[in-house]
């Protein structure tokens, strides 16, 4: 099985150590791996400050409580999103404004930034779309700074070659199943801005921990995730993820509050100790894993480069996943399931996933052109796959 969505970090050693922390439930809420992750997280980021969530979304909504901004204010972020960087926005009681992209990076698009602009212009958020460098990156830092706006960097998607940013606003980071280093929950917030780091200095301490059943669900996540993949061909493990995910043994990535279009308390929550705890054994890898993206996508670019005649720019960077556009995306990712191989499709709506209320997110049709035609072709390829599943997949397009 190659899966681009189902646990693509997840291997043997991370099951060993979650199973391990199964039996040691004093582990679970706090303890000094909290504090070890931290000091791993700061060496990728010299000079900043680490504040850990329970996730990215959880992140971003405390960044921004924590500006204080009036009502209404505006916040400019890009359209081909997920509704986890929307809903803090809206519940914050503050305005997001969709900006479209470009089709280099799939990030901001400078003259629709600039159109876009408004007195009410308060905060601006980035991001690298699978990992890339957004291709206006220097432009989009100045036109905040000339705005006197807030900037935010939604590293979600990665953060291995992000060291020459200087993040003089803040970034946001994602520990989900999904991204590059997994605690299956997880995120934070990274400044150098001494305006606010009181204020979540504070919050840290005081902010409510989820729930122990919700602790052992992330803690079963892991060790269930591995059986699942290994067992899947003999359909074993197809049955188990339908039950778990049934009788809700897996915790869902998006809350059914959410599909609803509500921003969700439960996930805005400090990060216990047995999230770090599984970062801790994907950080001691952090470089493997990043060589191993990194040698997939230049495998791609070069293989894929002779039958796609626009590649993105994607820069032999360690990408979370590597997009194509297809024509007949859906279509595709069907047939190719029958193989055993799932393929992504990040981002199939303006504000993703399929069925969020694009009209409660204040987006209005049309306003984000490019945006709305590249959710229909966008696939993504697995990154963190051996070099025996990667041919597996140029296959495809081979073919
Ligand atoms: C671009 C982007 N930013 C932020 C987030 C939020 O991360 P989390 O799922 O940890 O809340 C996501 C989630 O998928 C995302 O895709």
């Amino acid at each position: 099985m190659i899966s681009t969505d189902f646990a693509p970090n997840e291997k043997m050693d991370d099951a060993i150590v979650s199973f391990k922390t199964l039996f040691q439930p004093w582990k679970w809420r706090r303890g000094r791996e909290l504090t070890r992750a931290k000091n791993r997280m700061k060496s990728f980021f010299p000079d900043h400050e680490v504040f850990f969530f329970l996730s990215g979304r959880s992140a971003l909504y405390n960044l921004l409580q924590a500006l204080h901004l009036p009502k209404g204010s505006e916040v400019l972020v890009q359209a081909f999103t997920c509704e986890a960087v929307v809903l803090p926005i809206l519940a914050l009681g503050l305005k997001p404004v969709y900006v479209d992209v470009e089709s280099k990076t799939l990030s901001m698009d400078l003259d629709d930034l600039k159109k876009k602009l408004s007195n009410k212009s308060k905060v601006l958020i980035v991001q690298r779309t699978f990992g890339m460098e957004p291709i206006f990156l220097k432009e989009i830092q100045e036109e905040a700074k000339k705005n006197k706006m807030f900037y935010i960097e939604d590293l979600a998607h990665g953060f291995a070659d992000t060291n020459k940013t200087s993040l003089n606003g803040a970034a946001v980071l994602s520990f989900g199943r999904t991204k590059t280093l997994s605690s299956v929950f997880g995120g934070a917030i990274i400044t150098k801005n001494k305006s606010f780091m009181k204020s979540l200095k504070s919050l840290q301490t005081s902010m409510d921990l989820p729930p122990i059943p919700f602790i052992f669900k992330i803690l079963l996540y892991k060790p269930l995730s591995v059986f699942i993949k290994k067992t899947y061909p003999f359909l074993l493990g197809k049955i188990i993820h339908k039950i778990s995910v049934s009788i809700g043994l897996i915790t869902p990535e998006i809350s059914i509050r959410e599909k609803r279009g509500e921003f969700d308390p439960l996930l805005n929550r400090g990060l216990p100790n047995a999230c770090a705890i599984l970062l801790l054994n994907q950080l001691g890898k952090f470089q493997k894993i990043s060589t191993k993206r990194r040698e997939s996508v230049k495998e791609y670019e070069e293989k894929l480069g002779v039958i796609f005649k626009n590649l993105f720019h994607t820069q032999s960077a360690p990408l979370l996943r590597f997009p194509v556009a297809v024509e007949n995306r859906d279509e595709m990712v069907k047939k190719v399931a029958k193989k055993q191989i799932f393929l992504g499709v990040w981002y199939n709506q303006v504000i993703a996933p399929k069925g969020f209320n694009l009209n409660k997110a204040g987006y209005i049709p049309g306003s984000c052109k490019k945006a709305e035609e590249v959710c229909n072709q966008i696939l993504n390829l697995p990154t963190n796959v051996s070099k025996k599943e990667r041919a597996r997949v140029i296959q495809l397009f081979q073919q």
